[in-house]
């Protein structure tokens, strides 16, 4: 019998301080790059640096870091997301996902961090000689910045359908640690 998947440390009910903040740096890093600051300045170029930096803490610490930010945590193997399907099926989601990242939750904060990632390692191969003009590198660029700002449309509606048709108070949950 499948047994919905439960986080081994569920004694906090938010995510830890590091997570909160880089998710909200990460959140404003973003929007002001793609929305507000000079496409290709200066400040545009050292937000997306400021951004890479977060993302590069937050990869180290989906390997070494306390176990809610850790990935092997959330990572969607096929049996978590099968289970993470059933909660949802049997509205039991608020028991089962508490202080770590479900597996559904897990395929689209990996699909963040990756496609940011990319974003910001491709703005700035554009400032290199080696890759100075290359179409490629501007439409990855470009095409990148828009997948991630597509999957956000979809993360904030999840979360806010999780929130308000489940009842799983996840917007607080990333405001504050209580
Ligand atoms: C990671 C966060 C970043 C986001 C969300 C972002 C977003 C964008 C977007 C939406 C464009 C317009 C693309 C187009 O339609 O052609 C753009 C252009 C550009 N970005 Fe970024 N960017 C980021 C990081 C960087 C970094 C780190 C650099 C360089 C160090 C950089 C350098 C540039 C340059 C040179 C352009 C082209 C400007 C032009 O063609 O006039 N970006 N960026
Ligand atoms: C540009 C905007 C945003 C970006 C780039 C973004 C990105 C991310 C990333 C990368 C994560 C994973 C966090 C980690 O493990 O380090 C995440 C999780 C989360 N975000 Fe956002 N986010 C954005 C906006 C928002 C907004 C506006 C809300 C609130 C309405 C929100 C609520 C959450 C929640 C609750 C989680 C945990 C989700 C889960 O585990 O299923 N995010 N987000």
């Amino acid at each position: 019998m499948a047994t919905p998947h439960t986080s081994p440390s569920t004694s906090s009910t938010g995510w830890d301080l590091g997570i909160r903040l880089g998710h909200w740096s990460m959140a404003t890093l973003f929007l002001l790059n793609y929305w507000w600051l000079e496409e290709g300045e200066d400040l545009h170029e050292w937000a997306g640096y400021a951004l890479f930096a977060i993302l590069v803490i937050r990869f180290i610490r989906g390997f070494i870091g306390p176990e809610n930010a850790r990935f092997r945590d959330f990572f969607p193997t096929p049996k978590r997301l099968l289970n993470n399907l059933n909660n949802f099926k049997a509205e039991q989601l608020s028991h089962q996902e508490n202080s770590h990242h479900s597996a559904i939750g897990g395929l689209m904060v990996l699909f963040l961090l990756i496609t940011m990632t990319i974003t910001a390692v491709s703005g700035w191969m554009q400032e290199l000689d080696a890759f100075w003009g290359e179409d490629w590198v501007q439409n990855l660029h470009a095409w990148s910045a828009d997948a991630v700002m597509i999957a956000v449309v979809i993360h904030v509606s999840a979360v806010l359908i999780i929130q308000y048709r489940y009842k799983v108070s996840l917007v607080k949950r990333m405001l504050s640690n209580r």
